[in-house]
């Protein structure tokens, strides 16, 4: 298969990349610190990316195109919670249109965005999946706890999103299943500010999360449903 990691240098993408690394797959990184694609030493394609630029996600498909005449499966880990210029926020006070954009952009819209530019390279394969790395804390119906405003709103964006393209799809390219996975919280940059107060025994290892989604991936390929799987780690759905 050909599979393309957006995200796929650090964190969560970086360990799906590795698990998935094999002789019968070809997988295609993306990061923005890479430059044009190129085949690593490692056997790895990798290729600059930066999903909020549409002249960098119209490159990305042009040289992609120019390499490979479809892809089987796009996993998605882009995610932003904080940043050099913001925390995820406590209480309405701290709102910000920055961070709202930020997250926004990155979370949601992007990644609806670069499946428009990638549609001919996914709909071209025999069982095309795209994954999104979603958040249960996007799920409107589990929110208890409040605050994180920008994320969560940004992560139900992004669920709504994929789901009224599955939809769509579903109608003219029904071979195309979709996947939004929450991974558990899993030791990486993102979570890194927060990890201080878990239970015991919570954090996953980067490792741990790219197995279990994996399986996930795996396990679902062909699901019957005309809407995403809006599932966790373990498989279990979780409410919109
Ligand atoms: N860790 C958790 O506990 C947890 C829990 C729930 C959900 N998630 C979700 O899991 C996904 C992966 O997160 P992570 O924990 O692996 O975080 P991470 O280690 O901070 O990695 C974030 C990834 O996003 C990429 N990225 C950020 N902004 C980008 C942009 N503008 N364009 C292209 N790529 C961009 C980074 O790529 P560069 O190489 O370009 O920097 C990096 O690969 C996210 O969607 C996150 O919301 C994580």
């Amino acid at each position: 298969m050909n599979i393309l990691i957006i995200g796929g240098h650090r964190g969560i993408g970086s360990a799906i990349a590795n698990k998935l690394h094999n002789d019968q797959h070809q997988i295609i990184k993306t990061s923005r610190s890479y430059g044009d694609l190129e085949l690593t030493e490692h056997g790895f394609w990798q290729i600059h990316c930066d999903i909020t630029n549409e002249d960098s996600t119209h490159t990305l498909s042009q040289q992609l195109q120019g390499q490979f005449n479809h892809i089987d499966w796009l996993i998605n880990c882009v995610g932003i919670l904080h940043s050099d210029e913001f925390m995820p926020e406590k209480s309405l006070n701290q709102l910000n249109l920055n961070q709202l954009n930020q997250n926004y952009m990155t979370n949601a819209v992007s990644h609806l965005l670069l499946i428009k530019t990638l549609k001919k390279l996914i709909i071209h394969a025999e069982r095309p999946l795209v994954t999104s790395v979603s958040a249960r804390i996007g799920s409107i119906e589990d929110n208890h706890l409040g605050g994180w405003y920008a994320y969560r709103m940004s992560k139900a964006a992004l669920n709504m999103g994929l789901k009224t393209l599955a939809i769509e799809w579903h109608r003219k390219h029904p071979k195309v299943k979709f996947l939004l996975l929450h991974p558990g919280t899993t030791d990486t940059d993102l979570s890194a500010p927060f990890q201080r107060n878990l239970p015991k025994g919570q954090l996953q290892t980067v490792e741990l999360t790219a197995e279990l989604l994996v399986e996930q991936m795996i396990k679902n390929q062909d699901h019957s449903s005309k809407y995403p799987l809006f599932i966790d780690h373990k498989g279990q759905s979780i409410p919109w």
